[in-house]
């Protein structure tokens, strides 16, 4: 079973920071999800659209420039990183699963995505881009057949996985507390990877790598990764 660091090995280290990336990488984390957030000029990694839960900075997203947010303290004196950031951070070895959150100008992350493709800073294989936006993830799939895709859900649908599946999705990412054993056998006879969120306790992790779960996001990667049976 993978294990995905949540927004980096945010348990320790402030969410979504070039410092949990870090941590993430450090115990080999099998791969590290981030959320993607739209800001004036630029796409920046943050979780919330509203600034005030993870920075000292106040307002929305969407209203500032990338300078502005810069100045932010991200906790413990981060900064808010850019997805450049990242890709320039990140060995290309290593899984980065990118939700996105407030993207309107899929035009301009389409480029940014072709330019660090083009450039050799990340490579096909270690993306995967998942939303609970499905129409956004259509399109994005739409201008990259060749890119995977994870259909986020929060819910059990009734009817189960097919969602994910008229996606074509690589997988669906799931709630630990929704998912079951009829979601699983359905998703993987429809050929989808199942990943589920947020993992963190041992009973949980057995529990879901009985099920077949195929990965975890967990804030503790390091600790999830001793938690795992083989
Ligand atoms: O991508 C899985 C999980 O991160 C989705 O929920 O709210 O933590 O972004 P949230
Ligand atoms: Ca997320």
């Amino acid at each position: 079973m993978k294990v995905f660091a949540h927004r980096g090995a945010s348990g320790n280290y402030p969410e979504n920071t070039l410092a949990a990336i870090k941590a993430a990488i450090t115990c080999h984390a099998d791969g590290i999800e981030l959320d993607i957030q739209e800001c004036k000029d630029d796409f920046v990694v943050l979780h919330d659209t509203w600034l005030e839960r993870t920075t000292s900075g106040v307002g929305q997203v969407a209203q500032f420039s990338v300078s502005q947010l810069k100045q932010l303290n991200a906790g413990s004196g981060e900064r808010i990183p850019t997805l450049q950031e990242v890709f320039d951070y990140v060995p290309t070895h290593t899984q980065l699963n990118l939700e996105l959150k407030s993207v309107i100008n899929l035009d301009k992350l389409i480029a940014l995505l072709d330019k660090n493709l083009n450039d050799k800073r990340i490579t096909q294989k270690q993306l995967l881009i998942s939303s609970f936006n499905h129409p956004l993830l259509k399109q994005i799939k739409q201008h990259f057949p060749w890119l995977n895709i994870g259909a986020l859900t929060a819910s059990l649908p009734l009817d189960y996985a097919r969602f994910a599946s008229e996606l074509s999705a690589f997988s669906v990412h799931v709630d630990r507390e929704f998912v079951d054993q009829a979601f699983v056998d359905d998703a993987k006879s429809k050929g989808l990877k199942v990943y589920a969120y947020t993992v963190d306790k041992q009973q949980d992790i057995e529990r879901l790598q009985q099920m077949g779960i195929d990965g975890i996001f967990s804030n503790y990667p390091c600790k999830a990764k001793m938690f795992l049976t083989t």
